[in-house]
């Protein structure tokens, strides 16, 4: 059984980066600015975005944090919005989701210039993505691909089963998957004997946000498992008083998968470094 590690891989990666922006220090360009509004304070939230603000601050790059009150209107947030997609200076813009509720969440993801749309949201890129095309691809699926693709792990002709339909893992997974020369099968809380899917499929990508809820009996043995689950679990014994979970069962797995991700450090440090590729992506075009 291997581990497919997310800390090595996307150290590797983010060291690339590194160098290119050296690189384009050199040439005399400017350095890849990625700009991210957080609207409220909310503890995942926060955390997630202080971590992106440091990973960019590892390669090199500027990072602008906008931290709003979350009483702040959603005429006030799309202005900002549109401050920073008129700012020559900033390549990326993120919007940390969710947002609060008198928010609308797809009007802010749609106001933001497609051009700087570094989470890969806006319908512009989706669309993009659903053809092949060019296009910024969601941080999680684009992580996925690149860790994949890391260890070499055969993908066409295999069956791949997606649990989750979300817009910004399960659908995009789905679509990578299947431009990967997948057998796709999209499975969600509403699908029938959904053991019937996961035990005939070579390739699990858990998107569903249920704790351990893969469990061995539901798997094919030799097959591959990406894990995308990351619940915070209560936990006394630990610093922090919660302990991170993913959708997969990683004891029992392991025991009969081929490779399988960890949680910590296998699709969420693959995630980060998508949106910092996106973000040299945004800064070279
Ligand atoms: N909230 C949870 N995941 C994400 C993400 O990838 N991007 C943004 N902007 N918000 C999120």
């Amino acid at each position: 059984m291997q581990i497919l590690n997310g800390n090595e891989v996307s150290q590797q990666l983010r060291n690339q980066i590194k160098t290119e922006v050296e690189s384009l220090i050199i040439q005399g360009k400017k350095r890849p600015h990625l700009a991210a509004i957080l609207v409220g304070n909310d503890g995942a939230s926060m955390t997630y975005v202080s971590a992106k603000a440091k990973d960019c601050k590892e390669v090199g790059f500027d990072s602008t944090v906008l931290h709003f009150d979350e009483n702040i209107t959603e005429i006030e947030l799309l202005k900002q919005v549109d401050s920073i997609n008129n700012n020559p200076d900033i390549d990326g813009l993120i919007v940390q989701l969710p947002l609060p509720k008198h928010i609308n969440e797809k009007k802010i993801t749609e106001a933001i210039n497609y051009r700087k749309d570094v989470d890969g949201f806006h319908p512009m890129n989706v669309g993009y993505m659903f053809k092949g095309l060019p296009c910024y691809l969601p941080a999680t699926p684009f992580g996925i691909i690149k860790l994949l693709e890391y260890y070499q792990i055969e993908t066409s002709g295999k069956h791949c089963v997606v649990i989750g339909r979300s817009d910004i893992v399960g659908k995009p997974a789905s679509i990578l998957m299947l431009q990967k020369n997948c057998t796709v099968s999209i499975c969600h809380s509403k699908t029938k004997n959904m053991h019937h899917f996961t035990s005939t499929a070579d390739i699990i990508i858990a998107a569903v946000g249920i704790p351990e809820f893969l469990k061995a009996d539901m798997v094919k043995p030799g097959c591959i498992i990406i894990d995308v689950g990351i619940t915070r679990v209560e936990d006394a014994t630990s610093k922090s008083g919660y302990r991170l979970k993913g959708d997969v069962d990683f004891a029992s797995c392991a025991e009969v998968a081929e490779a399988i991700t960890p949680v910590p450090g296998g699709v969420g440090p693959m995630t980060r470094v998508g949106l910092l590729l996106n973000t040299l992506h945004a800064a070279k075009n």
